[in-house]
């Protein structure tokens, strides 16, 4: 089996990749490197001891995709190519619009010409937007988006419903993402974000190896056991395990998982597993709730579990070492090669 990975050589694609490699599916990546660097596809070949076919391409150039098309016979496409930083997508609309879909539209035009069917695309917790119950499951209403990169992932699902409805023979399934965090536990590839990192625990991490002096923790009277918000973390390395539990997985039409662990932590337990893990602390302060934040997220990761036979293994420990091991090895990132 030979699959594309649109956007391949990012967080989790470069994962996901070692996953597949591993398990002896052949890797065919096309990213330009808009957020992720070569060396993290040379990294998954050292991992791995197997090679990735790697085109620097925009996604979203139809011409550039036939070559691909042409020059590998694709099975199946796992889309992860996309922007998705929210407070950017609020600022840069359209920049999120074109990017996240024109990349969608002319890779399902290309797999169209070339008979292939099978998608796998990276969702995102937030098309359920501020939940009314939680846990989140599959069928819980999915609402507007409170953000431009959450209605991006909201169409291109509408999008992909309709390529299928339009096709019955095509294969689309959707995972949800709760929150991805970690790293591969060789500590060769991990997180890598451009400048101040938007998310917790590359801001986490980042303080510790000393780059940022202290944690902002934004919110502390939500409705919560202790103030701070409430986040289903997610190992990467689990959630890679999850694309692979989709690619195997065969059954026409649409089908969402949610990809989650299940289980809720708090900003201020995921800080002081931090710190009991890795001996390390982490100097914090508490700041005003940040803008588009919901209280509580956390999914029910029943649906995976019983058609995928997927469910997370990995606890917050593995989580929090593993990208704490990612970082010290790493201070610079990728920039570092
Ligand atoms: P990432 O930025 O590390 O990876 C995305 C990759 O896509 C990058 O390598 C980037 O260079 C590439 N890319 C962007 N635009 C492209 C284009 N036009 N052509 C080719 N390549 C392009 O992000 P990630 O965390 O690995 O996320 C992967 C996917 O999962 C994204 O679609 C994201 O929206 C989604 N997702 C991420 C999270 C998260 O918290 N990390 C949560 C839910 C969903
Ligand atoms: C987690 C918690 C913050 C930084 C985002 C996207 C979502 C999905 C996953 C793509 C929140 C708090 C954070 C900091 C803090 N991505 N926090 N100080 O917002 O749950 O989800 O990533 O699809 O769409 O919105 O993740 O890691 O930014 O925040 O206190 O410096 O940590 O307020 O409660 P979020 P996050």
């Amino acid at each position: 089996m030979r699959v594309l990975l649109t956007g391949g050589a990012g967080y989790i694609g470069s994962h996901t990749a070692v996953e597949l490699l591993q398990s002896g599916i052949e890797v065919v990546i096309a990213d330009d490197l808009s957020n992720s660097s070569l060396n993290a596809v040379k990294r998954v070949e050292a991992i791995t001891g197997k090679s990735v076919v790697f085109y620097l391409a925009d996604v979203s150039d139809t011409a550039m995709l036939r070559t691909v098309f042409r020059e590998n016979r694709i099975d199946a496409v796992i889309h992860f190519a996309g922007f998705k930083a929210v407070g950017e997508s609020v600022a840069k609309p359209l920049k999120y619009y074109r990017n996240n879909l024109c990349t969608t539209l002319s890779l399902l035009e290309v797999m169209n010409e070339n008979g292939c069917g099978k998608i796998v695309f990276s969702s995102s917790a937030t098309v359920y937007g501020d939940p009314d119950t939680v846990p989140l499951s599959e069928d819980s209403p999915v609402k507007s988006g409170t953000n431009p990169y959450a209605r991006t992932k909201r169409m291109i699902e509408q999008i992909l419903t309709d390529f299928n409805a339009a096709d019955k023979g095509t294969e689309v399934t959707i995972l949800r993402y709760f929150n991805p965090v970690g790293a591969h536990p060789s500590g060769m590839i991990g997180e890598n974000p451009n400048g101040v990192p938007n998310n917790l625990m590359p801001y986490i991490t980042q303080v510790a190896v000393g780059k940022l002096p202290k944690l902002s923790i934004f919110g502390s009277d939500y409705p919560t056991p202790d103030g701070t918000c409430i986040r289903d973390y997610v190992h990467v390395v689990d959630l890679a395990k999850g694309h692979m539990a989709a690619l195997n997985h065969s059954a026409p039409g649409v089908n969402i998982y949610n990809l989650g662990t299940g289980k809720g932590y708090s900003v201020l337990e995921v800080v002081d597993a931090f710190e009991r893990v890795n001996g390390v602390k982490i100097p914090r302060v508490m700041a005003p709730r940040r803008a588009g934040d919901v209280a509580v997220c956390y999914s029910s990761s029943e649906k995976a579990a019983a058609v995928l036979g997927w469910h997370a293994e990995l606890s917050m420990d593995d989580m929090v070492r593993d990208a704490w091991n990612w970082q010290i090895k790493n201070p610079d990132g990728y920039a570092a090669e």
